[in-house]
């Protein structure tokens, strides 16, 4: 019986190979916003690894959306630029579809590097700057509060969006995902703990889901006939924040929208947050979307062997596994998996005499395809 982790799937136009999709990853070191050679290793080697699809980092759709001074971002010629450089190295040698995390971090911008602590940096600092938000509501006390954006701060912000898409087609990315997730700004105006406004874009859930619609609706425009697709926090894991109800209306909303797909991520807005964190944490949430929608739905958080990975997607908890600090860890995991499950993992050329004794027909190579 073959392993429903290694079997395709379409996404939108697009198909997939396998279930096995590479989370967004911020690596925290570009040069104003652009892509440097770390990039290329690290996606790089990302892209050897026999996953379905690698994801880039949260890219910051404004400068002042990057949650550091280091973040990628695509709101500028030299962005798009240096990201093309980075992608044509990538796909020089790796066929792998490759999509890209639009974002704006909101209140929780300009931030520093986590390795530095990750405290926010105020404006007056030449490493920070005024933050933006739904309402001028500091994600904890001891911050700088954010801006409330007005309507031409909207409009500016989904225009924003919709460039780094329109770009992100330029470079023939695959798969766009738009940051709705971990208490940056999308997130930030559905939950009520954040968002205090008393126009349309506050209060209800449908005044609260306005903008991130709006948004989306921007993006689906300016990326055509390609995937988009969102991710989400199925909960704030904190009292008087979103809910996983309202999680499920919003993908219901977003799938009305011509939505390809919804990534399943939890908390992030909420200081005070009280997260269980353990095995599968978040694949509840991630099922009660799929149980609502009919959407691929992606399921993250603490998911690394291959039996687990292999129930989520079996039992139709979630169309998809998405890892981070699994793969970053082993960056070859597919291939683990696929030997574990005895199937066939594609690899380069460069490396198929790395194929173990016991695992005779594990590779299969670019030219079988
Ligand atoms: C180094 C690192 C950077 C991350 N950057 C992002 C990001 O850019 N966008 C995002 O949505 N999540 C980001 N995350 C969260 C991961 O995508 C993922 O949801 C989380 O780590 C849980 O999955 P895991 O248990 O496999 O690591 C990051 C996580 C790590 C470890």
């Amino acid at each position: 019986m073959t392993a429903k982790l290694f079997t395709p799937m379409r996404v939108g136009t697009l198909e997939l190979s396998n279930r096995i999709v590479i989370a967004p990853m911020c690596q925290y070191s570009a040069d104003d916003g652009c892509m440097t050679d770390w990039h290329t290793i690290h996606l790089g080697h990302l892209a050897l690894s026999g996953a379905a699809l690698l994801t880039i980092e949260a890219t910051a759709v404004k400068p002042e959306g990057r949650i550091t001074y280091r973040d990628v971002g695509l709101y500028s010629d030299e962005c798009e630029a240096a990201m093309r450089d980075v992608l044509e190295s990538v796909r020089r040698w790796s066929d792998m579809p490759i999509a890209i995390q639009l974002a704006h971090a909101g209140r929780k911008a300009s931030s520093d590097v986590p390795w530095k602590g990750g405290a926010q940096i105020p404006p007056s600092h030449p490493d920070g700057w005024q933050t933006e938000a739904p309402s001028a509501v500091p994600f904890r006390d001891d911050h700088n509060a954010p801006v409330a954006l007005d309507r031409d701060g909207l409009a500016r912000v989904r225009d924003a969006f919709a460039d780094a898409a329109a770009r992100s087609a330029r470079l023939g990315i695959d798969v766009v995902q738009i940051h709705a997730a971990h208490g940056y700004l999308l997130h930030e105006f559905l939950s009520p703990l954040s968002n205090r406004r008393e126009d349309e874009y506050g209060g209800s859930l449908e005044n609260r889901m306005r903008f991130p619609l709006e948004v989306f609706d921007a993006v689906r425009s300016a990326f055509a006939e390609r995937p988009v697709t969102v991710r989400v926090s199925g909960t704030d894991w904190a009292d008087g924040g979103w809910t996983i109800e309202e999680t499920v209306a919003f993908a219901k909303a977003l799938e009305a929208r011509g939505c390809d797909g919804v990534h399943v991520s939890s908390g992030g807005l909420a200081s005070g947050q009280k997260v269980p964190v353990g095995p599968s944490y978040q694949v509840p949430l991630a099922r009660a979307v799929k149980a609502a929608t009919r959407m691929p739905v992606a399921a993250v958080g603490l998911i690394t062997e291959f039996e687990q990975a292999e129930a989520i997607v079996g039992t139709g908890d979630a169309d998809f596994v998405a890892l981070a600090r699994t793969i970053l860890y082993d960056p070859r995991w597919p291939w683990h998996a696929a030997a574990h499950f005895g199937v066939r993992v594609k690899a380069p050329n460069q490396y198929l005499r790395s194929q173990p004794m016991h695992h005779r027909d594990l590779f299969s190579t670019p030219s079988e395809d």
